[in-house]
């Protein structure tokens, strides 16, 4: 039997056109992934789940030389198809597992390298961001085949997840997002070089504590984000309902399509009126970030 741990994680800026090269800003949270591992007959979970997380697990192990079968044990509260890297922190609690069960000592770089084969069965083209950002703590800013640059806050970010309730497919998003860049280059041209812009900005206002900004910020990817037709009706509604709750900003995070939205408040205190507004229709959590 051997145990690996991976984080599930928020994109604060930047997702999409990330996997485009452009850079983008995430955190891990404080939500985990249990994975334990003991051989078995065949190669199973104990939760339902789809083939293809099966087809990950299986290169994951066959990139360690375990070519026996193993039953998969998953504990988490991550809720998957969400947007808050349930596929990558599953990968990185298995790259953990596996590599105890063959005796070998990664650092975090190398299991994010390792977790990135799973993320590929997974998601098709993923960026690398959410095997990063789920294989250590902390805020980065990130870009594709770049070593992460680690981002000191200067305040502590009170952030309120909230979860539509629809899931969102991440391949066929950014798929999507692909069709765009190819049928109109010189549209998804000016937007990378507008959300690179916003993206170092944010880093900027992070650093220095700017919340007011960071809000505007925000606003404004949701705007890009929309542009590439990554948000729905839902994810519009809870950003909505957030503005109108006084957040500084809100905008989807991860892939969209449905998933969670962010919502960035001044102070932990100030999340209690969305709670109300809230109600009982979505589901929600507050997470600290720095
Ligand atoms: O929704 P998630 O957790 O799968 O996040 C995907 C983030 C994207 O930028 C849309 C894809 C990527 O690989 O970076």
């Amino acid at each position: 039997m051997a145990e690996g741990t991976g984080f599930a994680k928020t994109i604060l800026f930047g997702e999409h056109f990330v996997v485009q090269g452009s850079h983008a800003i995430g955190a891990s949270l404080s939500k985990e992934m249990k994975v334990k591992i003991t051989p078995s007959e065949e190669l199973k979970l104990n939760i339902k789940t789809g083939q293809i997380v099966l087809d990950a697990s299986r290169a994951i192990l066959d990139s360690f030389d375990l070519s026996g079968n193993y039953l998969i044990e998953v504990e988490t509260d991550i809720p998957s198809g969400a947007g808050m890297g349930w596929s990558a922190a599953f990968s990185v609690a298995l790259v953990r597992a596996a590599a105890v069960e063959k005796g070998t000592f990664l650092d975090w770089e190398e299991v994010a390298e390792r977790a990135y084969a799973g993320e590929k069965v997974f998601h098709g083209n993923p960026s690398g961001i959410d095997n990063t950002l789920a294989s250590r703590k902390g805020a980065i800013l990130f870009k594709r085949g770049e070593k992460p640059v680690p981002i000191e806050l200067k305040e502590p970010l009170h952030i309120l997840i909230m979860h539509t309730g629809k899931m969102g497919i991440t391949k066929d998003l950014v798929a999507g997002v692909a069709k765009i860049k190819e049928e109109k280059p010189e549209f998804f041209s000016d937007l990378m070089e507008k959300e690179e812009k916003l993206v170092f900005e944010a880093k900027v206002a992070l650093e220095s504590g700017d919340l007011e900004k960071l809000g505007a910020l925000m606003d404004l990817n949701q705007e890009y984000l929309r542009q590439v037709g990554v948000s729905a009706p839902e994810l519009e509604k809870v950003i909505s309902v957030a503005k109108n709750s006084g957040a500084l900003g809100a905008k989807l995070t991860g892939a969209g399509g449905g998933g969670c939205a962010i919502a960035l408040f001044k102070s932990k205190k100030d999340t209690d009126s969305i709670r109300h507004s809230i109600g009982t229709k979505y589901s929600f959590f507050e997470a600290q970030i720095g």
